[in-house]
């Protein structure tokens, strides 16, 4: 027998379009398959008279979204509007009403999701949002579900696709990163204002779900420590080719199984070519899953996009369908605090280059430095001859706060001009 599902869309932009659009063109064989016919009952926007990416319903529109979950007629609501309020009033408001829900929006859930997860379970309802981590990319359900029972470590994201985009041209035509910029601009990949996406905000509210879901314990978007790639020169990218290793911004979410503390940042990072992240290109999303059971798994594909996102969200909109009509819900379980591990605490491999006056004893100098601190050498390489030089090191796993005492020392030393990026290395 056929369940029909009334849907309340919240948004009908690039999301809300896309997913309205695909739910007509799949709603007979979702009917087919399943026994539950969707229908979009009520959509809510902010403008009533502009135009849309999909021919809509006669009476199905309003403005006022907070009818819409309040509507008792309505059974799933589907939010798409993005930001903190009112998302997160109207998804309270219809969860308190006994109504599953399922977002896209990262920016909410790094921020409050523990509150609302709750909301969920004391409604006995489903919160799901597939969407909200790297678009299209089946992950979050992967880590909730197949990985419910895995004891995992790390887990590393290319999980913005406009630095993914910028980072690729820049590699591979040695574009400079404001012409890259410029161009992902021009063909809709970033925003007007790029700072969400290219000083790593929007990766860092990712990595902060992520977190939260891989190690079941809170993580917010202010826990998460971040450098963008604005400051990532064509002279870091060659230095790195010429290493064989490929720039790219990572969230990097890890979980120590002694003392329970979790790391999460997001930073320029030196992937080896043969890793696997390092052959996702312009503006693909990948999510590599280190776990100490199954070991590495990466989840690969469109990280954004009307399209691709909406299709996430549709099969979010299916489960809660599916769990209403058997009178069940899914569960994240309850959330502790995480006990977050202070950046200067963490540890990685780094590549430091520095411009050195070329002349007897610098080298001894410059390693001198390292040495005080404790920082161990892996390689190095000098570049240019009189009177400067450079000199690029690649260290052994160092603590944050050493490498940076190292750093702070070296731009005193006489013989030292300038010191250039410090990048972390993963996988030496
Ligand atoms: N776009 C992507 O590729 C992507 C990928 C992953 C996740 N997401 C997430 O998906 C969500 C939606 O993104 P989007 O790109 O679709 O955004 P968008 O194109 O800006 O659309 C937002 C929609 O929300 C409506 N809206 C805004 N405030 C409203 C209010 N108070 N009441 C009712 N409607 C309201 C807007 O109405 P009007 O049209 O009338 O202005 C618009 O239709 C965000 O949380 C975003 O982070 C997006």
């Amino acid at each position: 027998m056929t369940r029909q599902i009334r849907l309340g869309v919240l948004g009908c932009g690039n999301v809300g379009a896309a997913l309205i659009e695909l739910i007509g063109a799949q709603a007979d064989a979702i009917e087919a398959r399943t026994g539950v016919r969707l229908e979009v009952a009520r959509v809510a926007v902010r403008n009533l008279s502009a135009p849309r990416d999909v021919a809509l319903p006669d009476g199905v529109l309003t403005r006022d979204a907070h009818e819409v979950v309040a509507d008792p007629t309505i059974d799933v609501v589907v939010e798409v509007i993005g930001g903190i309020e009112p998302a997160r009033e109207l998804i309270t408001a219809a969860l308190g009403n006994g109504k599953p829900v399922i977002t896209a929006n990262k920016e909410l859930l790094a921020n409050v999701g523990a509150e609302l997860y709750a909301a969920a379970d004391e409604a006995g309802v489903d919160l799901l949002f597939e969407a909200a981590v790297a678009g299209g990319i089946p992950v979050i359900r992967a880590l909730r579900e197949s990985l419910r029972g895995e004891p995992i470590s790390r887990v590393m994201g290319i999980i913005n696709g406009t630095t993914n985009f910028i980072l690729t041209k820049m590699t591979e035509q040695g574009t400079d990163y404001a012409v890259a910029l410029a161009e992902a601009q021009a063909l809709g990949f970033a925003e007007r204002d790029p700072t969400a996406d290219v000083e790593g905000f929007d990766a860092g509210a990712k990595a902060a779900i992520i977190a939260t879901i891989a190690f079941g314990s809170k993580v917010v978007a202010g826990d998460v420590y971040h450098e963008g790639i604005s400051r990532v020169s064509s002279h870091d990218i060659a230095m790195a080719t010429r290493l064989g290793y490929v720039v790219k911004l990572l969230g990097i979410a890890e979980a120590d199984a002694a003392t329970g503390e979790v790391a999460v940042r997001v930073h320029p990072t030196l992937v080896p070519k043969t890793h696997p992240l390092a052959s996702v290109r312009e503006s693909y999303n990948a999510v590599f899953v280190e776990g100490r059971a199954v070991g590495s798994l990466m989840f690969y594909g469109r990280g954004a996009g009307g399209s691709p996102t909406a299709s996430a969200v549709l099969g979010d909109v299916i489960d809660a369908a599916l769990n209403l009509t058997n009178g069940t819900h899914g569960s994240l379980g309850t959330f502790t605090r995480a006990k977050i591990r202070p950046i200067d605490e963490t540890s990685a491999e780094y590549l430091l280059s520095m411009e050195v006056a070329d002349r007897p004893g610098v080298l001894h100098a410059v390693t001198g430095v390292f040495a005080r601190h404790d920082v161990s050498i892996r390689a190095a390489e000098q570049e240019g001859i009189n009177p400067d030089a450079r000199l690029v090191f690649i260290t052994h796993t160092a603590r944050e706060a050493a490498m940076q005492a190292t750093v702070r020392e070296l731009r005193s030393l006489p013989e030292v001009r300038s010191v250039g990026s410090l990048l972390r290395v993963i996988g030496g």
